[in-house]
């Protein structure tokens, strides 16, 4: 099986259950708090590990004491953190309102992130050579996420980009050094710089990233399951129907799992139809970390057509 490095952040989330989003403004009462682990890389490191792929992660963590709910969870899904980064600072916290239909509001603040500099991927180039396929967020410095994109590409390695959260700006040049990238809706929109409302303008918005020299989009729609578009081809592939408890990592685990099918040598409509499978069951849970299934769940839940 190949290798898979994931590059990104990790978060201590926490969490308030809540009837309804409160608007700018407005008070609402809450039902709940929780400290969970989070934090779009590790979801994602996490997400690959637990669904049976062999996982590098490079990410920076602080030592507040906070770090150790990750590291724990880092130990049970099985990753090597080995070349992990520990800062002499808080460890990233995102604070996520999550309402009665499972649909968030998140408030990231990087702390220890802010440490995963382009020195410290530099230091652990060994860990980009011996990977084959590199998955890449961009909640940590835009300059590291972008050396790592490239040092991926030098090296000639699968590189799948998670554009979340939306970059601002997105240096050009680094187009033709991804072999996948898998934005929602909004990033999509954000990145081509198009306003989309149908489908039709969701293949114009992922071609205008096929035009800059990407080799294959995957655009996530959360409850309508995933576009992929490559330059042959588009195809829509829907997930099955589950009722939705918190969405919260959905995307993450999503870029998990094409990682380990990938790295198994499946193709990528097979890595985006397992993908719905594992993303599905997420949304059927709470939490971030804690909602990611395992390789027998997902494979229980496809062998009864994608219910429990
Ligand atoms: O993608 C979900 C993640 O985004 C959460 O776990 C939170 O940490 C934020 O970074």
């Amino acid at each position: 099986m190949k290798r898979i490095l994931v590059v990104g952040s990790s978060n201590v989330d926490i969490v308030v259950r809540t009837k309804m989003l409160p608007a700018p403004g407005e008070t609402v009462h809450g039902l709940s708090v929780e400290k969970n682990p989070g934090g779009k890389g590790a979801n994602q490191a996490v997400a690959a590990g637990k669904l049976g792929g062999s996982v590098v992660f490079l990410s920076s963590i602080g030592n507040d004491g906070d770090e150790q709910i990750l590291l724990d969870m880092f130990g049970q899904a099985g990753l090597n953190t080995d070349f992990i980064h520990r800062a002499d600072m808080q460890t990233g916290t995102a604070y996520i309102l999550v309402d009665e239909k499972g649909r968030n509001s998140i408030v990231a603040v990087p702390g220890a992130n802010d440490d995963c500099s382009v020195e410290y991927l530099k230091s652990n180039r060994n860990a980009f050579e011996e990977s084959d396929i590199i998955l890449i967020s961009l909640e940590i410095p835009q300059e590291s996420a972008e050396y790592a994109i490239r040092l991926g590409a030098e090296l000639k390695k699968t590189i799948i980009l998670n554009p979340a959260p939306a970059p601002d700006s997105f240096e050009e040049s680094l187009y033709p050094c991804i072999d996948y990238i898998t934005p929602n809706e909004t990033e999509l929109g954000k990145m081509s710089g198009m306003s989309i409302s149908s489908d039709e303008e969701i293949v114009k918005a992922a071609e205008k990233l096929l035009g800059k020299g990407v080799r294959n989009v995957i655009v996530t729609l959360g409850g309508r399951g995933a576009m992929l578009v490559s330059p042959e081809d588009h195809r829509l592939f829907t997930p099955p129907d589950i009722a939705v408890v918190d969405t919260t990592a959905a995307g993450d685990t999503f870029n998990g799992a094409v990682c380990v099918y990938l790295a198994e040598g499946r193709s990528i409509e097979e890595a985006i139809a397992f993908a719905n499978n594992a993303s599905t069951i997420s949304v059927s849970r709470k939490g971030a970390q804690t909602s990611i299934p395992t390789r027998k769940e997902v494979d229980e839940f496809a062998s009864k057509g994608g219910r429990f």
